[in-house]
């Protein structure tokens, strides 16, 4: 049985204040209950945005800025991150000040269920261990779709089950009683029995590529990291002459 709910309004409620209250802690627990991979994922999935400078991007569900920072790393674009928890937002902000890059990342605190952006605004959109925290993922990936010029990107980095046997049961044993307890002896002790809950509740690789291809996005594609831990979900946005 759920501890946690998995959609809707309420599940909105409880991940805002959620990260709200975790936003101090997010960076360090996030390194170290990864052993750091997380920065490598992030990478990975940098690499696989074909940027090309100039170019604009939104960062849906962006917490402290890392993906837009590791993006920065490579690449001159403009960046938008959007966050629904404000101080996360607040701690993003912060953190592009102290790196200088306060010109090129800018932050928005709002919803990615309901985007403040014009229709085909951005050339790639991205969102990294967000979509599975969203309460509607239909309404959202309508939003992402709506946002992203023809022809643009959208790349999702999230969490899946694990395709091997042997190590899903290691990853499981991990995820189930070692990181809730050095999560909660960090932080709200009841964000990290949250996780491992969100991730058996989320969309597998097929509901994945099946909801993109549904809501207007064509060639999706789906990419394993670290024996299926993680998947890249990339997909372009559809040329159609409606755009
Ligand atoms: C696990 S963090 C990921 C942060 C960052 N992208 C990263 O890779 O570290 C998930 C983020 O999703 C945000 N989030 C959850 N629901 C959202 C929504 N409906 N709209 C925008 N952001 C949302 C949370 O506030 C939180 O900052």
């Amino acid at each position: 049985m759920n501890e946690f709910y998995h959609t809707g309004e309420n599940k909105k409620q409880f991940v805002q204040k959620m990260f709200d209250d975790i936003s101090g802690k997010y960076d360090f627990l996030n390194h170290l209950l990864s052993l750091g991979i997380d920065l490598y994922w992030r990478r990975v999935l940098v690499k696989r945005l074909n940027l090309k400078d100039g170019q604009d991007v939104l960062d849906v569900a962006t917490g402290t800025g890392d993906v837009g920072f590791t993006i920065l790393k490579h690449h001159d674009v403009k960046i938008i991150g959007l966050d629904y928890s404000y101080k996360m937002v607040c701690y993003a902000q912060k953190k592009a000040k102290s790196k200088n890059k306060s010109d090129k990342f800018k932050f928005v605190q709002g919803d990615g269920e309901n985007l403040p952006f014009e229709d085909n605004s951005f050339n790639v959109l991205t969102i990294s261990y967000g979509f599975r925290n969203i309460g509607h993922y239909e309404q959202a990936m309508v939003e992402f779709n709506r946002v992203l010029k023809p022809g643009g990107t959208c790349a999702i980095l999230e969490f899946q089950e694990p395709h091997s046997k042997f190590f899903g049961k290691i990853y499981q044993f991990y995820f189930k009683y070692i990181l809730p307890r050095i999560g909660a002896f960090f932080a709200r002790s009841d964000a990290y029995r949250y996780l491992p809950e969100s991730v058996q509740n989320f969309l597998n690789r097929e509901e994945m590529i099946k909801l993109m291809e549904s809501k207007g996005f064509t060639n999706a594609k789906v990419e394993d990291l670290t024996f299926g831990v993680t998947s890249i979900f990339t997909a372009k946005k559809i040329n159609s002459k409606k755009n």
